[in-house]
């Protein structure tokens, strides 16, 4: 349904969540309102398929983005995941620049909840850097910082099965989490809605409680039938398991935020933005388990 005729652009629009928030934004708004900006073009089919504008953005392309930028009423702004954090400040910095001579009147940035100043995760000085280069840019904006996405517990079931354990090493501090689904609706909603942005106005969005690990051990032995349980492993050996994955240093970084308490952060801003509950994690894992693709 069509509610106004502002034009919206997706940044990361490819991504496991910009994808979300280009559908709920069709639902919203229509697709002739929206563009999808993406990195690779190649992967654009889908978004495609719905009938948005598509546009080829490159973080490291100021004068392209410029381009991509001009005429839109409000973009969305969400970081690539690459870990390294120069990098990730420089693509922040191009794009700053690209907004501002686009005169692009309303920027939503996507974030994260770890950033506080004793923050060990790896990226954390990123994500308190951003909004502070925001105050001072000029723009209208917002920031939306996502806690922990439930979705990747999803494919790391079976693994939790065979170990019968939940292994992150985060002692009893309890973790917040959202389903992407549910990050994406908030966007939108925060996206279409002109009193809940433009005034540096801040929002962490969260299911509505904290989990210590046992307590989502016995969600998960729930859902599956099968025992899981928490049995924490050091942060090095955590590190160690990962490492061949290729970011076990950065997750273990991140878990040792946790540790601290630091992902430990309930609000309502989920309510605030879309007048609707988040789901909660049992329901998240029940409707996603087993996992079908
Ligand atoms: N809350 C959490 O637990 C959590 C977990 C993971 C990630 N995150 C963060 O959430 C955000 C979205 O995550 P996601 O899972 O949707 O990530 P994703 O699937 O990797 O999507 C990232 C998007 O950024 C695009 N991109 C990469 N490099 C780019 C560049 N140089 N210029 C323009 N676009 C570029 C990618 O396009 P290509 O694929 O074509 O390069 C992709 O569409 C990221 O900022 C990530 O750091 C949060």
């Amino acid at each position: 349904m069509k509610t106004d005729s502002q034009r919206y652009l997706v940044t990361g629009a490819t991504g496991h969540l910009g994808q979300r928030v280009v559908a709920d934004l069709v639902t919203t708004v229509g697709p002739t309102q929206v563009t999808a900006a993406v990195h690779t073009v190649a992967k654009a089919t889908a978004l495609q398929a719905q009938g948005v504008a598509l546009t080829a953005l490159d973080y490291a392309d100021v004068a392209g983005m410029t381009s991509a930028f001009t005429g839109q009423d409000v973009v969305i702004y969400i970081p690539s995941k690459t870990y390294d954090l120069q990098q990730r400040i420089n693509e922040f910095e191009n794009s700053l620049q690209a907004l501002q001579v686009a005169h692009v009147p309303s920027v939503i940035f996507v974030s994260f909840y770890a950033d506080q100043e004793n923050d060990p995760f790896t990226m954390a000085p990123y994500y308190a850097y951003v909004p502070r280069r925001l105050a001072s840019s000029g723009l209208h904006y917002a920031i939306i910082k996502n806690s922990l996405y439930a979705d990747p517990l999803v494919p790391y079931f079976s693994e939790l099965i065979q170990r019968r354990a939940l292994i992150y090493p985060v002692g009893q501090q309890a973790l917040t989490f959202i389903t992407q689904d549910d990050s994406a609706k908030a966007i939108a909603a925060l996206a279409t809605k002109s009193q809940l942005r433009d005034a540096g106005q801040v929002y962490t969005i969260t299911q509505e409680e904290s989990l210590t690990m046992p307590e989502l051990g016995r969600i998960m032995t729930t859902v599956t039938g099968r025992p899981i349980g928490y049995r924490p492993v050091t942060n090095e050996r955590f590190q160690q398991i990962y490492a061949a994955e290729g970011d076990g240093a950065e997750l273990a970084s991140m878990y040792a935020a946790a540790a601290l308490g630091l992902f430990n952060i309930v609000t309502d801003d989920f309510v605030k933005i879309t007048g609707h509950r988040p789901e909660n994690m049992s329901d998240f894992l029940s409707r996603s388990y087993p996992e079908s693709d």
